[in-house]
């Protein structure tokens, strides 16, 4: 069993241990889990190249501590329940020893694929348990899954599948998303044309829309699981040999192929699972996430399983067939944890009460939230009625790259605050830096977040590109890695986190680069150049607001070119990049040197032009005024 915190003065107590030792603390920690060999060392590193290796030595594979550790004393136990799309079709619930078997058969069907320890697999599928059992097939024979989110365009699936060098991909026919149906198999036909590394496609039979086979590089899933053998044995792999690659938008360029590998990641999300949720066995645990991000990856499946938790996967959506599904699902399958997203709870509380109107929620202790900060009103609608005034909300910060929470109360434990991740887990050390680097000591101060000494969960480089890894968290301060978040610490020691210093934007808590639309707007014909930037939305959080400079108007007139820029860019990277608000400008407020101010398109985004601050590095001044007075109206 992982070890598990029960008071306030117990996580302070491991708190304190964790500082004065993180190297004991962790070795405690790991040693709940199964290693086939145990570490010669607990951690190696440095942050100047960085060289992050922990459990140095150790040989384990992760799915023995889900399953062979634990089979005797809870396979009988439920794993996963499955909640479909239409609430009619029958849930579906596997115990540990059924998940392990189609765990087994699966990576028998994978090894038939060709696919060895170190091989990448893609996959492109709706939230089906499925998706569940092929990430943990993979980790049987040490392949490398990455998971590409089914919302994202043909573009976006290529781009990903040639970058991590996938060669085999698995796929649905289609995915259910509410009333309509999302033909994944033709997008992904779309984007393995220009994929020459994929060798073979898997497809699961699940919406039974009308689909292309091709010929020597399509197998149907039911087909290649057909007959194989129910054990497959686990391969033996190193702690820090790779256990995925998930893709995440930067300030710059193209999306990074965030790299997690094995042992860290296994402790990590094992040990704030049960600490963060205060899970008991017995207790079911419903994370709304999408296993195509990674708050899917360690609170659906990893951290869940690891604990051998009752983790339920939802296919659907929140406002089908009404907004009361969440509530349905709470009520329907005696939910005890239940964990979302500031966006869901945002909207859910647009479309008000009466969805809440005779839901019991009685089974819920404990409610999570992650993604984006979250703002009073949603916390205290959250907490008053969908909690009942009795279960504590944990806001838990953390992002891709840290594989697990870093910052959150623990349930029932910590003293909450509206909107504050509270205080850090143990064995993670923040630290606050002003502009210069200089750490900011002590309470009530303001900066950028960045942490001074490694943890288990941590990202271990970017695919393919470990100058960029570096460059991108550990050179702006140095010795510590930069979270590229703002935070203030306020006079109680409390974080708050106040949303991304750099050019990411959070819509509807996914994580988009302002680079990444604009390349994308720039691809439409007439337009010249583009400058993207966040403003505050009611419902996703943030909205995304592009200023176009667009010089020959098409004959569509303004209203024809600003929908069909909309569309290029749901068409090249998938409807979440959608721009809300398309603005044409004659130009872009840049400097001598031809860097574009945002800051001050940042303020005219958010109406508040009064203050535009210190404009007298520009270029010409007086384009300014001439964005404001283009008045916006938009379709
Ligand atoms: O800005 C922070 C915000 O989401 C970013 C990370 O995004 P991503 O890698 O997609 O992971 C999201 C799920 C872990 C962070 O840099 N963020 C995440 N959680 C919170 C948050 N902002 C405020 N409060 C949170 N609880």
């Amino acid at each position: 069993m992982i070890n598990k915190i029960h008071t306030l003065g117990g996580y302070f107590h491991e708190y304190q241990k964790s500082y004065s030792n993180p190297e004991d603390f962790w070795e405690q920690q790991a040693e709940c889990l199964y290693w086939r060999k145990r570490w010669d060392k607990v951690i190696d590193w440095n942050f100047e190249e960085p060289r992050i290796n922990w459990f140095v030595g150790a040989k384990l594979n992760i799915t023995e501590s889900i399953f062979e550790k634990n089979l005797y004393t809870h396979g009988d136990n439920t794993a996963i329940i499955w909640e479909p799309n239409d609430a009619d079709e029958q849930a579906i619930s596997l115990t540990y020893r059924q998940l392990y078997v189609e765990v087994n058969k699966f990576a028998n069907a994978l090894k038939s694929l060709g696919v060895k320890k170190g091989d990448r697999v893609a996959l492109y599928m709706p939230m089906v348990p499925e998706l569940a059992i092929a990430l943990l097939a993979c980790a049987r024979i040490g392949a490398i899954h990455s998971v590409i989110f089914a919302g994202f365009s043909a573009q976006s699936l290529a781009d990903r599948i040639n970058d991590a060098g996938a060669k085999v991909v698995l796929v649905s026919d289609g995915g259910y998303r509410g009333s309509k149906i999302t033909p994944l198999k033709e997008i992904a036909d779309e984007a393995i044309e220009q994929c020459p590394v994929v060798e073979s496609v898997v497809v699961l039979k699940r919406t039974k829309c009308d689909i292309q086979m091709v010929g020597g590089r399509d197998i149907w899933w039911h087909d290649i699981i057909d007959g194989q053998d129910e054990y497959c044995p686990a391969e033996e792999m190193d702690a820090e040999d790779p256990l995925f690659i998930l893709y995440t938008s930067g300030s710059t360029g193209k999306p990074k192929g965030i790299l997690h590998t094995i042992g860290g990641y296994m402790v990590y999300t094992a040990y704030t699972f049960r600490n963060v949720f205060q899970y008991s066995r017995g207790d079911v645990y419903f994370c709304t996430a999408d296993i195509g991000w990674i708050t899917g990856h360690s609170y659906i499946v990893y951290g869940p399983l690891l604990n051998g938790a009752q983790t339920l996967m939802f296919e659907g959506i929140p406002t089908w067939p009404d907004a009361g599904r969440f509530w349905d699902i709470v009520d329907k399958h005696q939910v005890n944890q239940f964990y979302t997203a500031p966006t869901a709870i945002r909207s859910l509380l647009s479309l008000g009460n009466e969805y809440l109107a005779g839901k019991r929620l009685d089974s819920l202790k404990v409610l999570g939230t992650v993604g984006e900060p979250i703002n009073e009103d949603a916390w205290h609608w959250y907490h008053d009625h969908v909690g009942k005034n009795r279960c504590p909300i944990v806001d838990t910060w953390w992002q891709t790259e840290t594989g697990g929470v870093l910052i959150s109360p623990l349930a029932g434990i910590t003293p909450t605050k509206p909107s504050f991740a509270t205080l850090p887990l143990p064995g993670v050390f923040p630290v606050i830096v002003d502009n210069e680097g200089k750490e900011l000591k002590g309470n009530s101060v303001e900066g950028n977040l960045c942490i001074k000494f490694p943890w288990p969960g941590m990202a271990r480089t970017i695919w393919g590109d470990h100058d960029r890894f570096r460059d991108t968290y550990f050179t702006s301060f140095k010795n510590y890695y930069f979270t590229g978040d703002g935070v203030r610490r306020d006079e109680d020691g409390y974080y708050r986190i106040l949303g991304r210093v750099d050019d990411v934007i959070n819509v509807s808590g996914h994580r988009l680069g302002t680079a990444e639309i604009e390349n994308a707007i720039n691809e439409h014909p007439l337009v010249n150049e583009s400058a993207v930037v966040g403003y505050p939305h009611a419902i996703k959080g943030q909205g995304i607001y592009a200023f176009v400079v667009c010089p020959i108007l098409s004959t569509g007139g303004e209203e024809g070119i600003r929908k069909s820029i909309k569309e290029g860019v749901s068409k090249i990277i998938g409807p979440i990049a959608r721009p809300d608000l398309v603005q044409l400008v004659p130009g872009l407020p840049k400097t001598r040197s031809g860097k574009i101010m945002r800051r001050i398109l940042r303020k005219i985004a958010e109406g508040d032009a009064t203050n535009l601050g210190d404009i007298s590095t520009l270029l010409d001044e007086d384009i300014v005024g001439k964005i404001i007075d283009s008045a916006l109206v938009d379709v």
